[in-house]
């Protein structure tokens, strides 16, 4: 008689394909263990500390005994009403702390649960491809089932949603967006949220935006909320983090905001899996969010400034890339008989760099591979000389 296992993974995790940053990491730590001087361009974590005056206030939030309990489910008060502050500051929208503001422990968390709130198996969840992969991962994990929407640079990196069939649009629970976009560095106009504010309002979807890169734009003018566009509130909700905002991808912290019954709904399903975010945490956030413009200004142009030679460096070697000047990535066209998987492997193997390849976002991401401004300037613009060296 065969020998019966002692442990049965469940399907879904049998079918999970592996994680792909924690791929990369493994090749990466393989080659610096053969003594190789990677250069890592690969995940987006930010390299400068968080700043001084958020380290200050966590210091000083974590000797407090009263941050030792259980935080507030749902985030403190304070926490919230910062998040409210941020938003009525930066889009002039006015949401109410208690309803519509949601404390996550950082904003993969809450994006990973959404669909435990709406997804029933069988329902669909409409997924940008190339995208953050938690979107369609945590769809299945429901039940669900992914229905991908290509994006492609003749649309600007925005999917056509008048592409997407009615009978897809019927069955879907979520839209999910993401703008500034990961992978692309894309950012959506007015008119393509819009309309897909309408559609969602039309089909009765919840428009899922995730905003985690909200703050890191180069230029005078930030990337649009659907929170502040007419009907946004009303079929949306605006996934935020301070990972990227405050250099904080350590401490776990984001929120959720908008319409109120979604924001509910995610509420719930969190109550009975976690118990809320360190509330030193939240509370040397607030500090942060005080700070907001004096803090993120140096961390803006710290980007901006390594984009504009980046691409110019890129762009010199003869690379084709994508530079609609937001997020910390840059998008690029891999070098014509290289597949994506193909170009990053070669990099790793020959020059010693890590760049992901873009279908580790969906298949649409053949043919490019996307470049993380997360190192010193110096150490980019080495690994854009070795890269040049093996475009072949
Ligand atoms: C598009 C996108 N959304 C969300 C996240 C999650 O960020 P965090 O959980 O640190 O807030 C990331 C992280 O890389 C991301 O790229």
């Amino acid at each position: 008689m065969a020998k019966r296992e002692t442990v049965r993974v469940a399907e879904r995790v049998k079918t999970l394909p592996p994680y792909l940053f924690a791929r990369i990491d493994q090749l990466r730590n393989e080659a610096r263990r053969k003594g190789v001087d990677v250069i890592d361009l690969g995940v987006g974590d930010p390299d400068e500390p968080t700043p001084a005056p958020i380290v200050a206030a966590m210091q000083r939030a974590a000797a407090d005994p009263a941050n030792h309990k259980y935080p507030a489910y749902e985030g403190s008060f304070a926490f919230r009403k910062s998040c409210a502050d941020y938003l009525k500051k930066r889009l002039g929208a006015a949401l109410d702390p208690a309803s519509e503001i949601l404390a996550l422990i950082g904003s993969k968390e809450g994006i990973g649960h959404l669909p435990l709130a709406f997804v029933d198996p069988g329902d669909l969840v409409l997924v940008p491809d190339p995208g953050y992969p938690v979107y369609a991962i945590a769809t299945r994990f429901c039940g669900g089932e992914p229905h991908f929407m290509p994006l492609r640079a003749e649309n600007g990196f925005m999917p056509d949603l008048s592409r997407v069939p009615a009978k897809a649009w019927n069955r879907a629970k979520i839209l999910w967006l993401n703008y500034p976009n990961n992978p692309t560095g894309a950012r959506a106009t007015r008119e393509f949220f819009l309309e897909a504010i309408r559609l969602c309002a039309k089909y009765g979807v919840l428009l899922a935006h995730d905003a985690a890169y909200f703050e890191i734009y180069a230029g005078r003018e930030r990337p649009l909320s659907i929170l502040e566009l007419p009907g946004g509130r009303e079929v949306g909700v605006e996934f935020y983090s301070f990972s990227k905002t405050f250099n904080m991808t350590g401490w776990r912290i984001g929120f959720a905001a908008g319409q109120a019954a979604a924001i509910n709904a995610l509420g719930r399903v969190k109550n009975n899996l976690d118990s809320g975010a360190f509330t030193a945490v939240q509370q040397a956030t607030v500090a942060g969010n005080a700070r907001l413009a004096a803090l993120i200004g140096p961390i803006r142009r710290l980007y901006a400034g390594r984009r504009k030679e980046t691409v110019k460096a890129m762009q010199r070697a003869g690379f084709d890339v994508f530079d609609a000047g937001a997020t910390f990535y840059i998008w690029t066209r891999t070098p014509a008989g290289s597949t994506s998987a193909e170009f990053a492997m070669r990099a790793l193997a020959k020059a010693g760099v890590v760049v992901t390849p873009g279908t580790g976002f969906g298949p649409s991401g053949e043919g490019y591979f996307r470049v993380a401004l997360c190192a010193p300037q110096a150490r980019i613009l080495e690994g854009v000389r070795r890269l040049a060296a093996v475009r072949g």
